[in-house]
């Protein structure tokens, strides 16, 4: 390219160009305003201090795999302390609890504001980490996973039995005390044939008033149930905590109440499994974990007797 069109005036803007040309368009050789430049300029001189002074350099692994700075800063150094001065705060609060539990039970946490609030915040910060994958992120349960608002209870609700049921689990092999029973798979086992399972099913379905009565449930349905489901779920179908047999003649099912459901699980027999807690967690969490189990089904019904108008609505509705 020649110089003198390297020197050549923008007819257009009057402003000189670069000498740099594409396709015919021409760079105009306007300069950077002032003031960008000496932001530009002390951007770089900060970098320079900001390097001298802080960690910035990669370095060898021995050096930690940075240069320090002359700060010696080290955000990792001050996320440990500030983990440490939280774990000594909640630490005391949580040796509080774990007493105030072991000597006086639940009434001696539900009776003191400040360990109540201590035992359900961090029992509901436990839960998300632990429970919610299989519970709901609200203890609402699943299909197979206990509801734990209500107060409907496999294995009790008071809260040893709660406490207990979280530390040895349910049906957790490894576990010495893990809470155990095994219904039959009566179809599966061949214990009984296909009709009389609808039978039992049928008859099971009225006990709560979920279907009408019919002929086949009310004759070999009852009688089927009396001589084998009974000594679990009770005459009455009420169930039986120490078991964990659940209750048949309430409007809550763990595995569903359509009678297709019902035939299903007696077909196949449940075998609902939950880990032991004291393999994975401490003591202390554990207790917080079964006052938060405890107190928030407590507490929610609370607030919704306080809801006077709601109860209008349902009770309209029923
Ligand atoms: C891997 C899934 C799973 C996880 C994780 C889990 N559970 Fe469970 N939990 C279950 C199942 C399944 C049952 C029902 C067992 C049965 O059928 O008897 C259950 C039952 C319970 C019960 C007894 C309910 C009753 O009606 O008696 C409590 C209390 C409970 N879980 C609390 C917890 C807590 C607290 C955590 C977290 C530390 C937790 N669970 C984590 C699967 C799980
Ligand atoms: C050895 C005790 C035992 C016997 C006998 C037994 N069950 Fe069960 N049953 C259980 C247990 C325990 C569960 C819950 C298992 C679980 O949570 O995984 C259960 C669950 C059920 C459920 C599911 C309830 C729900 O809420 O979804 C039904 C339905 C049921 N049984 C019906 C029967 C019928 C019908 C018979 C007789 C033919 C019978 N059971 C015999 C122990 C027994």
């Amino acid at each position: 390219m020649a110089e003198e069109e390297h020197r050549e005036v923008d007819a257009y803007s009057g402003v000189g160009t670069t000498g740099h040309e594409w396709d015919g368009i021409k760079e105009l050789d306007n300069p950077l305003p002032r003031w960008w430049l000496w932001i530009f300029y002390a951007t770089i001189a900060w970098s320079v201090v900001y390097m001298i002074f802080m960690p910035a350099l990669p370095a060898p692994p021995g050096m930690d795999g940075h240069t320090r700075g002359l700060r010696n800063h080290s955000e990792r150094a001050n996320v440990a302390v500030a983990m440490a001065e939280l774990e000594a705060l909640r630490g005391a609060d949580f040796a509080r609890l774990q007493a105030a539990a072991d000597s006086g039970g639940i009434d001696a946490v539900e009776n003191d504001a400040q360990l109540l609030n201590f035992a359900l915040a961090a029992g509901d910060s436990a839960f998300g980490d632990n429970c919610a994958t299989c519970h709901g992120a609200g203890g609402q349960g699943f299909v197979g996973y206990p509801n734990l608002n209500d107060d409907d209870w496999l294995w009790g609700g008071s809260f040893d039995d709660i406490r207990h049921t979280i530390r040895h689990g349910v049906r957790w092999d490894t576990d010495f005390d893990t809470r155990f029973s095994q219904m039959p798979a009566y179809g599966r086992d061949e214990l009984l044939s296909r009709d009389e399972i609808a039978a039992v099913a049928d008859y099971v379905l009225t006990l709560s008033g979920m279907i009408e009565p019919t002929e086949a449930g009310r004759t070999t349905g009852a009688e089927i149930y009396d001589a084998q489901c009974s000594i679990c779920h009770m005459a009455d179908g009420s169930g039986d905590q120490s078991q964990g047999a659940p209750n048949l003649s309430d409007a809550i099912w763990l595995y569903g109440s359509s009678p297709e459901q019902v035939r299903d699980i007696i077909w196949r027999g449940p075998y609902g499994v939950m880990p032991a807690w004291q393999e994975r967690l401490d003591e202390q969490t554990i207790t917080a974990l079964a006052a938060y189990v405890y107190l928030r089904g407590a507490r929610e019904g609370e607030s919704f007797a306080e809801a006077g108008a709601q109860e209008d609505v349902t009770e309209a509705g029923r």
